[in-house]
């Protein structure tokens, strides 16, 4: 069952929070290229994704075919060209009639499309749910991933369902991740009429779903907003670190080819990184929940673990926080009143105290506080 595909949670670039349609063979190449140079790469990024309308109908013997104004040189040459920086290349597409931007969807063409991505060179597929006509899920999913096992070539597949169907009750052997919840919009705490959460309403999504997740098979709280504008600072590196907790893919969003500084060292910050590319792969866990004030708590490897304290409101939370108060019952290999750890902040790149002493830390409104205990 376990084909050793996304043993920790996938890391790359799509290009639909950034472009949405507005996509073509240059900026992918683009953003390939500054996958390499930004040092994205080196830190463990790898897929480069084309999201929704690269797609441009079907020939008479129902290939499907590439829109060539968009990408004169076609799929198989670009998927040649991501490769030889190094990266891997991502496809999109839909289980129903037609993909959300009403292009050809894969309704029909299954094993046809699945055949024509490996010929491409295709390493991730990510399927959505429009135009789905009632359909099954669990077996439109199914009928996808039998047809990427049929081509021999290793496919990461990427259930993009919503949730409305609990792919995390069957997607694990279907795929290698599902999205939990409609679209992730560029702001902290947001309501849209017409759909779309922002990051807090997402992350409360995912707090019951942590059994669910794990190597080769991860809930996906959805694409990274990272760059984009529409958060500050702060809350970035509260989505970041979030995002890391949650062993959730780290897929960028954002235009990488002109990225300030800090967007640079959120995305490359390897200390956040690690906690979310940590080999036990194991969800974190909302342990304390104090209205606008969180703690999460993430195993790692090693006997370690990384602590999230998360501060919802538009306040500082003034934290003074003494370790032996409460019991991360489900950390198994930390015990707090057994040994002392060191206290690694994961965003100042520096030890803060020990375990034995109080925590005292402003966290700014919308921040986070996130540490690693190290023996
Ligand atoms: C859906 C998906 C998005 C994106 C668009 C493309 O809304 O959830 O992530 O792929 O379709 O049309």
């Amino acid at each position: 069952e376990n084909d050793g595909l996304a043993l920790t949670p996938p890391m790359g670039w799509n290009s639909w929070n950034k472009f949405g349609c507005n996509v073509d063979e240059t900026i992918i190449k683009e953003m390939a290229e500054a996958m390499v140079n930004s040092g994205m790469r080196d830190a463990g990024y790898e897929f480069i994704v084309i999201d929704d309308c690269w797609q441009i109908g079907r020939d008479s013997l129902g290939n499907i075919i590439p829109d060539s104004e968009r990408f004169p040189s076609g799929m198989k040459a670009l998927g040649d060209y991501i490769h030889s920086l190094g990266l891997k290349f991502g496809i999109y597409s839909c289980a129903g009639s037609k993909t959300c931007q009403g292009r050809p969807g894969s309704r029909g063409y299954q094993f046809q499309d699945a055949r024509t991505y490996a010929e491409w060179g295709v390493d991730y597929l990510k399927y959505d749910w429009c135009y789905n006509e009632g359909q099954n899920a669990e077996a439109a999913y199914k009928t996808m991933s039998d047809a990427l096992k049929a081509t021999g070539r290793p496919i990461v597949f990427s259930i993009c369902e919503w949730g409305d169907n609990e792919p995390w009750k069957w997607g694990k052997g279907i795929g290698h991740l599902w999205r939990t919840t409609a679209d992730i919009r560029d702001c902290f705490q947001c309501q849209f009429d017409w759909g779309g959460l922002g990051v807090m309403d997402i992350i409360d999504r995912q707090a019951e779903l942590y059994p669910y997740a794990g190597p080769g098979h991860w809930n996906d709280p959805d694409m990274l907003e990272v760059g984009n504008g529409g958060m500050t600072y702060t809350e970035y590196k509260t989505h970041f670190s979030m995002w890391a907790m949650l062993a959730a893919p780290l897929m960028a969003g954002n235009d990488l080819r002109n990225m300030d500084r800090q967007t640079r060292e959120i995305l490359t910050n390897l200390d956040v990184i690690s906690i979310n590319q940590d080999e036990l792969g194991q969800q974190a866990r909302r342990f304390m929940d104090m209205g606008d004030y969180e703690i999460w708590a993430k195993p790692l490897t090693k006997g370690e673990v990384a602590v999230c304290f998360l501060n919802r409101s538009s306040e500082v939370w003034k934290l003074a926080y003494n370790w032996k108060q409460h019991t991360m019952y489900f950390v198994k290999d930390v015990n707090l009143h057994k040994y002392q750890y060191k206290i690694w902040d994961c965003w100042k790149h520096e030890y803060i105290g020990t375990t034995n002493e109080k925590l005292s830390a402003d966290i700014p409104p919308h921040g986070v506080l996130l540490v690693r205990l190290k023996k």
